[in-house]
């Protein structure tokens, strides 16, 4: 049967994988409540499509801190892809590289991060880092990847304590499970707070992307901290439950951010117009996390790659069935005029008052022109 959608992986993978590593992949904290409204919140979201403006050219490329992509989706950390296919994080890394799209690289990676960059030498990386208690094996660990050529290290806000997720107790799972560092994930520090921003700082000359930010408050503190992303993310729905969904965090994010520093989103992307949604709503990027696990499951390298090839497609149509590409005639003083997306939910005015259609259309129209 040929796949056709990210559904029809998530079905291969649940009914070819484990249990356990099924439901740890699958896993939201406590009721899954979060979980569940990253995806419905973009079901929430309906374009206002506009006609016979001349779609014959598509252009999906962008950049992320200066390195072009070809489109605006990324891969997000998640852990242990060995569980998925046996070449691991090394299939992952290949098939980004070849269909040119930054990975973000998980600490509790199965593979060593010198496997990994050598499987795809010339892929575009950033690491993503849990701070341990043992602050010199983290030192160690960030200019080891720096060495390696990764080209962002993205620091994760939001996993003081792992989150309770309940299958994964059920099941017993991660007890036996060692990262290559040798440390399960309760070593994580928890006392980690906005000092250690200056600390990473020190460490190394890599831009630093904070993820897991929901609110304006913390996404001011992230940019006078001098980080240069920020992702928005709720961990998939597995850390705090009750949450809210990442596609309606974003436009407060955005409204505060202003174009200071690149802001991304992940959480629930499940098909090309879900994509297009986020950037609509002021996302450079968006990155996905389960949808790379399926995608792995089914065939490795090449399997990812169709995951990745289904968005991009998908991405396209949407955008020409939107008709949401400028023609690059179209002057910027039009575009606030022009609001090409209806949001249903209730968040059509921003804190400064005005309404985000057109700030959120600017950030995609530069996204579709770059
Ligand atoms: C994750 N995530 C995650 N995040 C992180 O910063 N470091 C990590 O090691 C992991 N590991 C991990 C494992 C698994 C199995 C999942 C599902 C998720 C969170 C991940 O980066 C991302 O935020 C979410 O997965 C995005 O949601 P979707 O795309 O899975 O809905």
């Amino acid at each position: 049967m040929p796949m056709i959608c990210l559904s029809d992986f998530e079905d291969y993978a649940k009914q070819y994988l484990p249990k356990t590593t099924w439901d740890f992949f699958a896993a939201g904290a406590d009721e899954c409540c979060t979980r569940e409204d990253n995806i419905l919140a973009y079901k929430r979201i309906r374009f206002r499509p506009r006609m016979l403006r001349g779609m014959s050219v598509i252009d999906t490329k962008t950049t992320l801190l200066g390195t072009e992509i070809s489109f605006p989706v990324g891969i997000a950390p998640t852990s242990f892809h060995q569980l998925a296919w046996p070449d691991g994080e090394k299939s992952t890394a290949r098939a980004a590289a070849s269909m040119n799209t930054c990975y973000i690289t998980s600490t509790y990676s199965t593979c060593t991060v010198e496997e990994i960059a050598a499987a795809a030498p010339r892929g575009f990386r950033w690491f993503q880092l849990y701070i341990h208690r043992n602050r010199a094996l983290t030192a160690q660990l960030v200019q080891r990847v720096e060495a390696l050529g990764f080209q962002g290290l993205v620091f994760t806000a939001d996993l003081p304590y792992t989150g309770k997720r309940r299958v994964d107790i059920h099941n017993n799972f991660q007890e036996n499970i060692c990262t290559e560092y040798g440390l399960p994930p309760n070593f994580i520090d928890p006392s980690i707070n906005w000092n250690d921003i200056y600390w990473l700082k020190s460490l190394t000359r890599l831009p630093i992307i904070v993820k897991g930010i929901l609110t304006r408050e913390d996404a001011d503190l992230a940019v006078r901290h001098g980080v240069q992303g920020i992702i928005v993310s709720n961990h998939g729905g597995r850390q705090l439950d009750g949450g809210p969904a990442t596609i309606d965090a974003l436009v407060e994010v955005v409204d505060i951010v202003q174009d200071k520093v690149e802001v991304y989103v992940d959480g629930g992307i499940r098909t090309g117009s879900d994509v297009l949604k986020a950037l609509a709503l002021g996302a450079k990027c968006v990155f996905i996390g389960r949808p790379v696990l399926w995608g792995l499951t089914y065939k490795g390298e090449e399997g990812l790659r169709e995951v990745l090839q289904i968005l991009h497609d998908e991405l396209r149509l949407s955008m020409a069935l939107a008709e949401i590409l400028p023609s690059h005639r179209q002057r910027h003083t039009d575009i606030t005029n022009t609001c090409l997306i209806h949001c249903i939910a209730n968040f059509t005015k921003t804190r400064t008052g005005k309404t985000i259609f057109g700030h959120h259309l600017a950030n995609l129209i530069r996204t579709v022109l770059n």
